[in-house]
């Protein structure tokens, strides 16, 4: 159950009382429909005013909300306008005409927005939104990596700050990682490919691919927590339960799961192939905001909270909106470059079949050169 720091008529840091009006209810009724199996009617009576108001807030502000599906189906269901995976956001912040973009997502989300479209104010809610893996690298860094493998293309995670992001040749994300390493060996004319800062997702990449890869040591604190173990514990309580993993998780559970995507694709699956249960190896927010469209499969659920994803709270994006705060910038030198890294994956064809990293299409059991 979602744990809210706000009353029944929430006052905002400005004073302004929210009450629940009928007029507010009926408002906020299709968003009700959404979220009320995973929220309490008490719950809602606090959040409802508050959702209504930022939604008044994006319209009179020309602002929109890009939301992770990690958010808390309050967020994701009540105010976000575009939803989805990083790939998702990242194309949606290209092409957004709002003059606002309030990401409601991790810091790196917020920076390659920025990077997109730098003529747009973009917003996050609370700056110390960070990321493990995003942490584990620096731009140094990756100038000693090309110093050491001169030659060989820098494929970066979207995982990454600006600065990284800047000295590498071409972004991807777990919905395209594998597409984006291949192009890259093809068009530097290599057979071994840099593929960082997540050690996990490389791989996993590593496994569908001829191409070798070169890692770095990143994790993702949330997805690497999760063991093969846990699978199997699952598979015996619930032997029909079909297993989604999230390409940051280690090799081993991914290779134990049925499937494995980037969050768009686990919802996908759980969509189209509605199954009678399912469990998604990922973040604990993903299964609340898919089970709104997936109402005959149960969900059960060992997931894990990524304390960054779950410092956005509606109490924040309201005063993000209202204050015009926090803006994030980034050095026009840095975004120059970050841009085209970034722009290069945008503009990739969309993949003839989409990422996977199920054990069927697997190769190999081949090993990453550990940098
Ligand atoms: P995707 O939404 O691209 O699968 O990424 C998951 C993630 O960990 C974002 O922080
Ligand atoms: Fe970073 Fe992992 Fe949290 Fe995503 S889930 S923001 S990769 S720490």
């Amino acid at each position: 159950m979602l744990s809210l720091s706000i009353r029944e008529a929430p006052m905002a840091a400005d004073g302004f009382q929210f009450a629940f009006t009928p007029q507010i209810e009926e408002e906020t009724a299709p968003a009700w429909e959404r979220v009320k199996r995973h929220v309490t009617p008490m719950e809602w009576r606090a959040q409802a005013p508050l959702i209504a108001e930022i939604n008044r807030l994006k319209r009179e502000k020309d602002a929109v909300i890009l939301a992770h599906n990690y958010m808390t189906p309050e967020i994701f269901h009540g105010v976000g306008d575009y939803m989805g995976d990083s790939l998702g956001l990242a194309k949606e912040a290209a092409k957004s005409k709002a003059k606002i973009i309030v990401q409601a997502g991790v810091h790196f989300m917020a920076e390659t927005s920025k990077v997109l479209s730098p003529d747009k104010t973009v917003l996050i809610p609370d700056l110390r939104a960070g990321c493990s893996l995003a942490a584990s690298i620096t731009g140094a860094d990756v100038r000693l990596i090309k110093q050491r493998y001169p030659g060989l293309p820098v494929v970066t995670y979207v995982n990454t700050t600006a600065e990284v992001k800047a000295e590498t040749d071409i972004c991807c994300t777990s919905a395209n990682a594998v597409q984006v390493v291949e192009e890259a060996a093809r068009l530097w004319g290599v057979d071994r490919v840099i593929l960082i800062p997540d050690e996990f997702l490389a791989r996993n990449v590593a496994r569908q691919t001829d191409i070798k890869i070169i890692a770095w040591k990143g994790r993702c604190e949330v997805h690497e927590r999760f063991t093969a173990a846990d699978i199997a514990e699952i598979r015996e309580a619930y032997p029909d339960a079909e297993v989604l993993a999230h390409p940051e998780c280690p090799a081993e559970v991914v290779a134990a799961a049925d499937f494995a995507g980037s969050t768009a694709a686990m919802n996908d699956y759980v969509l189209t192939r509605k199954p009678r249960r399912v469990v998604l190896i990922t973040e604990c927010s993903m299964a609340d905001n898919v089970a709104a469209d997936a109402v005959d499969t149960e969900f059960l659920r060992p997931c894990n909270l990524c304390p960054h994803m779950k410092r956005i709270t509606l109490e924040n994006i309201y005063q993000a909106l209202l204050h015009g705060r926090h803006e994030v910038t980034v050095d026009p030198a840095i975004a120059g470059r970050a841009r085209l890294a970034v722009q290069r994956m945008v503009d990739l064809p969309p993949p003839a079949t989409p990422a996977r990293y199920d054990l069927v299409k697997a190769r190999h059991h081949v090993d990453v050169e550990l940098i």
